[in-house]
């Protein structure tokens, strides 16, 4: 399928994980990709295996939680592939678990800085110029621990909340402008992130417990949020903004303790 065929895109957070699925199945749908990571090593890896799947791709290494670094890369993105009509704010970190009473306001400022800020910036630049073209789509990485507690750290879910809520009032502030502003929301994934949990479950031989509680009994795949990404970036999702969609196989659906029979 072709559905991004002459878009350009950002994906920040690309070089690895989720962002790095993204920017592959972006690349195959046609897209010209804007690869932006921290690190040189892993942004240019993307951008070879973009490029070796015969994909378009540009290396951008910034902090996509840094004012002007995500002006410089909406600038760069317009110079270097033409334009932009699609920015995936996919950037984020875990914080620490710290018990909540210890926890510090540091550590709190540094889950906000990296997981808020980011998409809040996404917003704002990519939104100046896709409101001026009046036409994009602004996607953000948020997570179904957004949405209930114990899937990830207490900073770490309070700030997804804040992502879909700003992609809910986003969508409302650009009415009539033909923006549109979606997050997504993993379950839990297997990336860099989240490495930890499935090497100690595979060294206790419990790899199998991962996700068995879930309708779908199994953690998901990048590729699997790279899909819904996909479909909110192209012209497929056209009548959708300010919604948070989980792709977490069910997690968010149920309480899970046990399961009603069949
Ligand atoms: N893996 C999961 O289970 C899971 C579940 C829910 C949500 N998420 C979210 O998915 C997104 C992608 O994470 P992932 O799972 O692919 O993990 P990952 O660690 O592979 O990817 C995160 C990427 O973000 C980059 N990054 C962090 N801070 C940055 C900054 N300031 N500027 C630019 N890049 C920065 C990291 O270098 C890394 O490449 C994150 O927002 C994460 O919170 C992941």
């Amino acid at each position: 399928m072709n559905r991004l065929e002459g878009k350009r895109a950002i994906i920040t957070g690309a070089g690895s994980g989720i962002g790095r699925a993204s920017a592959l199945r972006f690349a195959q749908e046609g897209a010209a990709v804007l690869v932006v990571g921290r690190s040189q090593d892993n942004t240019e890896e993307t951008v070879a295996m973009v490029r070796a799947a015969g994909g378009r791709a540009a290396a951008c290494v910034a902090d996509a939680a840094a004012e002007a670094e995500v002006q410089a890369m909406v600038s760069s993105c317009v110079a270097e592939l033409g334009g932009l009509d699609v920015f995936f704010a996919n950037a984020g970190t875990p914080g620490t678990n710290t018990p909540l009473l210890e926890q510090t306001v540091d550590e709190w400022n540094e889950v906000w800085h990296v997981n808020v800020i980011s998409a809040f910036l996404a917003v704002k630049y990519a939104g100046r110029h896709m409101t001026a073209q009046r036409s994009g789509s602004i996607i953000l990485t948020s997570s179904a621990a957004s949405l209930r507690a114990n899937a990830g750290s207490i900073q770490y879910s309070a700030s997804k909340a804040a992502v879909n809520s700003l992609a809910q009032t986003a969508a409302n502030a650009f009415t009539g402008t033909g923006v549109r502003v979606n997050a997504i929301l993993p379950g839990l994934v297997e990336t860099k992130m989240t490495r930890k949990v499935f090497e100690q479950a595979r060294e206790r031989g419990k790899e199998g417990r991962i996700g068995h509680m879930t309708p779908m009994q199994r953690a998901g795949r990048p590729e699997e949020i790279a899909a819904m990404a996909a479909f909110l970036a192209c012209d497929d999702s056209s009548f959708v903004t300010g919604q948070s969609y989980a792709v977490d196989g069910g997690v968010s659906s149920t309480h899970p303790h046990g399961r009603i029979a069949l």
